[in-house]
């Protein structure tokens, strides 16, 4: 046997200073699909998780809950690892940057780093966002120095640095993106980089820092740690033995075939990781996939809009299968997708309760019934026969593609439309009519026969989206033999045991009561608590120098070098304005349009990325990084006055 192809697949590693939420639990469940899609298929996949836990703003939340540092990560990551396992994220190693076998490795990269002249000490003064642990320069900086990732104060920073050479390496990483069109998908994310980060010039980036100590320490200099990205990063080679006398499953396995990411750190996948790779002479990922977001219709991911973000509540209330499906099947994989409880609820609905529950459990229910559960076998076929068994069988090419591509979405409608097709060949044949008539017994055994036959086939597919489901599917329409489940199974459509017996089981997906079940979550929510920010007293002149109108959203989109910012035009009155906000990661641009806004229409006018703000929208603000904008109930003209 010739060895099997391997796959090494990662996840980022997650940041411990919180709990994670459903977002987070998009890029884990997508790996972990790939990954078993993989495996399925024949590879020898690898699929690496874990968290990042250095950091300043760990070191500040573990003092906050007095408790260590470490104590503090540790039962993060215990929280984690019970997410993925009721998520059924079954990974193949989860490093923890924290361990020694990271650690130690950490050093030695940054020593030969060093002694190679790639690492100086220098240094730096600038703006620095804790919680982003990212400096940033003015002219990034949204209005009043907010953080243009998370819109948060920024504070000035002061520190003795090392540097990290990237401008030595700015022109090769240009032609290499340029080569290898493959490297950075989709595509468009490769060009943001090109134009907005590579070609404008790469400064030298600070890897160090000296102002807390919750990180590796650079072992020649111990008042600095090593600065996260470099730390984090690393866990991709470190978990692997990369730099031990055990490196095997480095050999085995690097480079990787893709690392999913989130779009916000694309950047540093894409630059500070592939140079830093080539400066210690190693290959490079063949892929880094830029995923989107989980934002919610109306407001970030957040409890704020009644809408469940906790994966473990999702999980335990409608099965992890149905959330798993619901993030890989809402979106296309590049593109952000709105999350809410309703989205969730009609898509279990529609698709898993009626499309694929209903396929199983009417047709099982009819071989109960007519044939005694006992699989009839087929007789004389049709063209609707005919046409089922080619889809059926064309079906695992189609989906490979779309895997193959990361397009997890356009896998799964693919195995949809067959599952639509079964549904719509069971109204055409009408087996209800069929068995009235003892003449037409061989015609409805060939029809019942062909819908089990598919049952196995979707079974088959949807198990690296949906582990679960499959093996109640297979016990259902009697299913016993492994080898009637694999991969190679779906080369041959006839694989059901004629004469076996299929036994009737649980919905696959009970319906849900959808308004019963909003009400039920919207009283799970907590109340929230009231601000603490009290500001001065101030009078009712104060208030009158403030000119607030009500405004319409006309358009709004993104903009293009800023990930983090939406453009705004507004009608206000008889006049169209352009407003910028740093409230990108809240909402869906094109879900604005058309909404009543409250416009501070007399703030003085401001350019942020070459564009001229004129006067800002207001929004309510909790402290759990919750935001919403304030919109305007009932219809009342834009421009009007608001007091
Ligand atoms: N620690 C860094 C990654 C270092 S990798 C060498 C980090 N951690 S994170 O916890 O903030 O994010 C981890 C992943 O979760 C990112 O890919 C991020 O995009 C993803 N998500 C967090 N919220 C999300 C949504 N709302 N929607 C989709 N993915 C989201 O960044």
């Amino acid at each position: 046997m010739p060895d099997k192809k391997t796959y090494y697949i990662t996840t980022p590693i997650y940041y411990t200073s919180g709990k994670l939420h459903i977002g987070h639990s998009y890029s884990s469940v997508a790996a972990d699909t790939m990954a078993r899609f993989k495996k399925l298929t024949g590879y020898d996949a690898y699929f690496l998780t874990g968290t990042d836990e250095h950091g300043q703003k760990v070191e500040r939340r573990a003092a906050e809950a007095g408790v260590t540092p470490q104590q503090f990560v540790d039962e993060i990551v215990a929280g984690i690892k019970e997410l993925w396992e009721l998520m059924d994220v079954q990974y193949d190693d989860f490093i923890r940057t924290t361990e020694p076998r990271h650690e130690v490795i950490v050093q030695k990269i940054f020593k030969q780093l060093y002694d190679q002249g790639d690492i100086y000490k220098s240094e730096y003064e600038g703006k620095y966002c804790i919680p982003c642990e990212a400096y940033w320069t003015q002219s990034q900086l949204l209005e009043g120095d907010l953080c243009p990732d998370c819109s948060r104060p920024v504070e000035v920073v002061r520190e003795e640095c090392y540097f990290f050479r990237l401008s030595k390496y700015q022109d090769w990483l240009i032609r290499y993106i340029e080569e290898n069109p493959e490297f950075i998908q989709p595509v468009s994310r490769a060009n943001e980089m090109l134009n907005n980060f590579l070609r404008p010039g790469l400064q030298d980036l600070a890897v160090s820092r000296n102002t807390f100590t919750w990180g590796v320490p650079v072992d020649f200099d111990s008042k600095h740690v090593v600065y996260v990205w470099i730390d984090a990063l690393s866990n991709y080679i470190t978990a692997l033995g990369y730099g031990t006398d055990h490196n095997e499953l480095y050999q085995k396995y690097w480079p990787a075939d893709v690392h999913l990411v989130g779009k916000e750190i694309v950047r540093f996948h894409t630059i500070i990781w592939p140079i830093l790779l080539h400066a210690l002479g190693l290959p490079l990922p063949k892929q880094v996939f830029g995923h989107g977001w989980l934002v919610l219709d109306g407001g970030k991911i957040s409890k704020s809009k009644g809408n469940i973000v906790d994966p473990v509540l999702l999980c335990g209330r409608y099965s992890s299968d149905a959330i798993r499906y619901y993030l890989l099947r809402e979106m296309p994989f590049g593109s952000d997708g709105a999350f809410t409880n309703e989205a969730l609820l009609n898509r279990i609905n529609a698709d898993l309760a009626n499309d694929l529950g209903n396929l199983v459990s009417r047709s099982v229910a009819m071989v109960e019934k007519y044939f005694d559960g006992v699989i009839p076998a087929p007789a004389e076929l049709t063209e609707l026969e005919e046409a089922l068994r080619d889809r059926a069988l064309a079906l695992p090419n189609l989906v490979e593609n779309h895997m193959n591509g990361l397009q997890y979405s356009g896998a799964l409608s693919e195995i949809w439309k067959l599952v639509g097709e079964c549904n719509r060949y069971i109204d055409l044949t009408t087996p209800w009519l069929l068995a009235k008539n003892p003449e037409d017994r061989p015609r409805l055994g060939t029809v019942l026969y062909h819908l089990l036959a598919c049952a196995r086939v979707v079974a088959v597919l949807v198990s690296p989206f949906m582990p679960r489901t499959p093996a109640r599917i297979f016990e259902q329409i009697g299913i016993a033999d492994a080898a009637a489940q694999d991969w190679a199974s779906l080369r041959d459509f006839d694989r059901l045991v004629i004469g076996g017996k299929v036994q009737k089981g649980e919905a696959l997906f009970p319906r849900i009561d959808v308004p019963a079940e909003l009400a039920a979550l919207q009283a799970m929510q907590p109340t929230l608590e009231p601000p603490k920010d009290e500001k001065p007293e101030i009078t009712i002149d104060d208030f009158a120098k403030i000119d607030m109108r009500v405004a319409e959203v006309i358009a709004c989109e993104k903009v293009p070098k800023a990930d983090k910012l939406l453009q705004f035009t507004l009608k206000v009155g008889g006049e169209t304005r352009t407003v910028l906000s740093g409230i990108a990661k809240y909402y869906v641009p094109e879900k604005l349009i058309g909404k009543k806004v409250v416009l501070l229409a007399n703030l003085a006018p401001r350019k942020i990325r070459g564009i001229e703000s004129k006067g800002m929208l207001l929004c309510a603000e909790d402290d759990q990084d919750n935001l919403c904008l304030l919109t305007v109930d009932g219809d009342i003209a834009s421009g009007s006055g608001i007091s």
